[in-house]
């Protein structure tokens, strides 16, 4: 959206009263600076970056608005830009009737947001051992953290392959489909390892599509491991996870990995795979 545009998008929004919102203790108050709907139940959007905040790629936060008490309205949520970046993006969910989702989704520039002060999580490097080939496993929204990883430049320096896999459940959920397709053509750190070092595969497990299945049948099938140096099977001495998908997903993954031979790993005794939950319920 160009600069005048978000502008009008400002004013309009301005004729309902806009609340104000006031930083605490644990929370900034941010400005939303551009919004993108890529369906009816998914939207990403990018806010300022106040100049204190540090965060490692891969970590979540929380963020919110005013409630209808009054009082902060928070969710966690994953960072979906790198740690470089001078904007903080996030990929949304809409749930339709959901408490903090049903208003984020209205969001538009020159709105006001809240930001936590204190970045969190165990899907960063820092929670696994070195290896050579970095599988990055995510179901809906649990490509979030991925988007920020795959951007940020020692991760290529951490890893030989980088390979992301997402699934969901129609094409119109692939959402950053075209970036990822383009190995992430013209970003200013990691364009020129990631067209070399990183592969995308999307799975699309309600529809027709040229990859259908589950990500475990994908695996059982070798067809995840197609065009990848190295073995044909996942294995803990070369390869790494992170996973981060629903309840159900991360544990039926886990427990493959684990029958493997992986050892879960965390920011305190780092391992061979991570796991997050992209939701709770
Ligand atoms: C560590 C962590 C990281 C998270 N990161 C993200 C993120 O990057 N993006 C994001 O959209 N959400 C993320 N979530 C979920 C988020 O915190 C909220 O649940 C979501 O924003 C919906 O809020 P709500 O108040 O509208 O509904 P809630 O009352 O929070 O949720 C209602 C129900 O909606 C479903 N639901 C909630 N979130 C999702 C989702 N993301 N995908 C599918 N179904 C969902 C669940 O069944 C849940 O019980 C994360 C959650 C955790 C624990
Ligand atoms: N397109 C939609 O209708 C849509 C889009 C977004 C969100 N939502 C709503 O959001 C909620 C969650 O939906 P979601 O699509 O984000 O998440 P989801 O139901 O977890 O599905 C996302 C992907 O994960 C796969 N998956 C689910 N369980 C798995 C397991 N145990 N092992 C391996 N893979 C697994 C799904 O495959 P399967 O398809 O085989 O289950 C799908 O490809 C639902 O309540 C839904 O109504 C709906």
């Amino acid at each position: 959206m160009n600069d005048s545009k978000a502008e009008a998008a400002t004013l309009d929004n301005s004729a309902a009263p806009a609340t104000v919102l006031e930083p605490t203790g644990a929370l900034t108050v941010e400005t939303v600076l551009s919004v993108h709907h890529w369906n009816e139940h998914l939207f990403s959007f990018k806010i300022t970056r106040p100049a204190s905040f540090r965060f490692r790629s891969g970590e979540f936060i929380m963020i919110g608005l005013q409630g209808d008490n009054g009082k902060p309205l928070l969710r966690a949520y994953s960072i979906a830009s790198p740690s470089w970046a001078e904007e903080i993006e996030f990929l949304s969910i809409k749930v339709e009737d959901g408490p903090l989702t049903s208003k984020l989704q209205l969001i538009q520039p020159g709105d006001q947001i809240y930001l936590g002060r204190k970045p969190v999580g165990t899907l960063v490097t820092d929670a696994l051992t070195p290896g050579k080939r970095l599988f990055l496993f995510g179901s809906g929204t649990g490509l979030a953290p991925f988007l920020s990883l795959i951007r940020d430049p020692d991760v290529y320096e951490m890893f030989e392959q980088v390979v992301i896999v997402h699934s969901v459940r129609r094409v119109a959920d692939l959402a950053f489909r075209q970036e990822l397709e383009s190995q992430l053509a013209g970003d200013p750190l990691v364009e020129d390892q990631a067209l070399v070092q990183l592969t995308y595969v999307p799975t699309v497990t309600r529809e027709e599509f040229h990859t259908t299945g589950r990500i475990n049948v994908l695996i059982e099938n070798g067809r995840l491991f197609e065009g990848l140096k190295g073995e044909a099977r996942m294995d803990p001495a070369t390869d790494r996870v992170m996973l981060c998908g629903s309840m159900a997903m991360n544990k039926d993954i886990a427990a493959m990995l684990e029958g493997l031979g992986f050892v879960e790993g965390s920011n305190n005794k780092p391992a061979d795979f991570v796991i997050e939950r992209a939701f709770v319920g």
